[in-house]
């Protein structure tokens, strides 16, 4: 036991020692100190780890300054991937990127690469091969990710932040406390759904509903008959967006083993159409279409795909699909691609419209994304509106 109160093991100990160099050095000091924190008695190995604050946008030159710093010497030593940056790596220029933002954006992922880091950029890792499985222990940073992770996949993950998660990603380690401890993952508030969730932009409501309503409290969630990843994808993204929530547990659909905690909350659809409500500005301009956050699936770009087939988004309008490049890959071989970008809309990879330097840009966002109004609305001060997909691609070509 070192004079912190944690037990280290003789080669945890040799990291805080320096003796694997200097970069694996400071993460440990991190991971260490959020032990101290809060008051884990021990280190635990993790398998898998996605770091967030990846673009340059958010980072500044200080985050690069460090991020260059630890990548002198420091290494992976588990799978790690990374939150989506400022742009597409490769087609930026014709979204509307400026020169100086890619080099920045590209010295940040250099720094990444050379760490070992898989750079592709994406909030859904799970989606594109950075999967664990049911009781594995990671350490991954993006909120709906994370939500996704404990509550569908049933791994545990606290919501790092982008310095731990790196800390993890160097060392292969995270300390025990938080979501990776079975007392802290127990349900704490009963949640009756009595209304029908059919589409993605219908989660993120119900999200909203629940974050707003209950905060961080865990969840337990009946009356939901189905729901498929991408609805949960969403519903992940939103409930963590409004409310905090890491983990929650949806009877039926998730690998929930908790205690089913009394029902005390219920959600109509009167509280999803007021949601709505409140996410609709009704004098909204709409000239920015964004569908994919979190990042889109194949599926969605194949239903994009065939509602933009030989179509031409109108004039004066932007419509991103934003989706992990090894998806866009698919697309690509797929023809999707093709045919998104033949109407004018474009398929980008490794960025959002939340993360890209677009504040100014535009007037008025819609998406199916209730995560994507929030961040529009506070971050770019576009109006917003939520909408089915199907609605979003409509209106992008009416
Ligand atoms: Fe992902 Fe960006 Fe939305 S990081 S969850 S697409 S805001």
């Amino acid at each position: 036991m070192n004079e912190m109160g944690l037990n280290l093991t003789s080669e945890e100990q040799d990291m805080l020692g320096g003796k694997r160099g200097n970069a694996t050095r400071k993460a440990m000091e991190i991971i260490t100190t959020l032990g101290e924190i809060y008051g884990a008695e021990r280190l635990l190995p993790v398998v898998s780890v996605q770091i967030a604050g990846v673009s340059y946008h958010n980072l500044g030159e200080a985050g690069l300054e460090y991020l260059s710093e630890m990548a002198e010497d420091g290494r992976t030593q588990v799978l790690t991937t990374l939150n989506p940056a400022g742009m597409d790596l490769l087609e930026w220029k014709k979204h509307g990127i400026s020169d100086d933002f890619a080099v920045n954006q590209k010295r940040v992922v250099d720094a990444f690469s050379k760490m070992g880091v898989v750079t592709t950029c994406t909030c859904t890792p799970y989606l594109i091969g950075n999967l664990p499985h049911y009781g594995e222990h990671i350490a991954w940073a993006e909120s709906s990710a994370v939500c996704f992770a404990n509550s569908v996949i049933g791994a545990r993950t606290n919501r790092e932040g982008g310095p731990s998660a790196l800390a993890s990603a160097l060392t292969g380690k995270t300390a025990e406390y938080g979501f990776h401890l079975e007392k802290n993952r127990v349900a704490q508030v009963g949640y009756e759904i009595r209304a029908e969730l059919k589409t993605t932009d219908d989660f993120g409501l119900l999200g909203k509903v629940m974050g707003d309503r209950t905060g961080k409290e865990i969840p337990y969630i009946t009356g939901v008959s189905h729901a498929t990843t991408d609805h949960l994808r969403s519903f992940c993204a939103s409930i963590a967006t409004y409310g905090g929530v890491a983990l929650f547990h949806m009877e039926g659909i998730t690998p929930n083993r908790t205690a089913v905690p009394e029902i005390t909350e219920t959600v109509t659809k009167e509280d999803l159409e007021k949601a709505r409500q409140e996410l609709d500005d009704e004098s909204a301009e709409i000239d920015f279409i964004s569908v994919g956050c979190p990042h889109a699936s194949i599926a969605d770009i194949a239903r994009v795909a065939e509602l933009l087939d030989g179509k031409k988004v109108t004039e004066g309008k932007t419509v991103w699909i934003t989706t992990a490049k090894p998806t866009k890959d698919v697309a690509i071989k797929m023809g999707y691609y093709d045919k998104i970008e033949k109407a004018g809309a474009y398929l980008v990879s490794d960025a959002c419209c939340a993360v890209a330097p677009l504040k100014g840009r535009f007037k008025g966002l819609m998406t199916d994304s209730a995560k994507a109004c929030f961040y529009a609305r506070g971050k770019n001060r576009f109006d917003v509106r939520i909408r089915t997909v199907d609605e979003c691609i409509k209106a992008a070509i009416s």
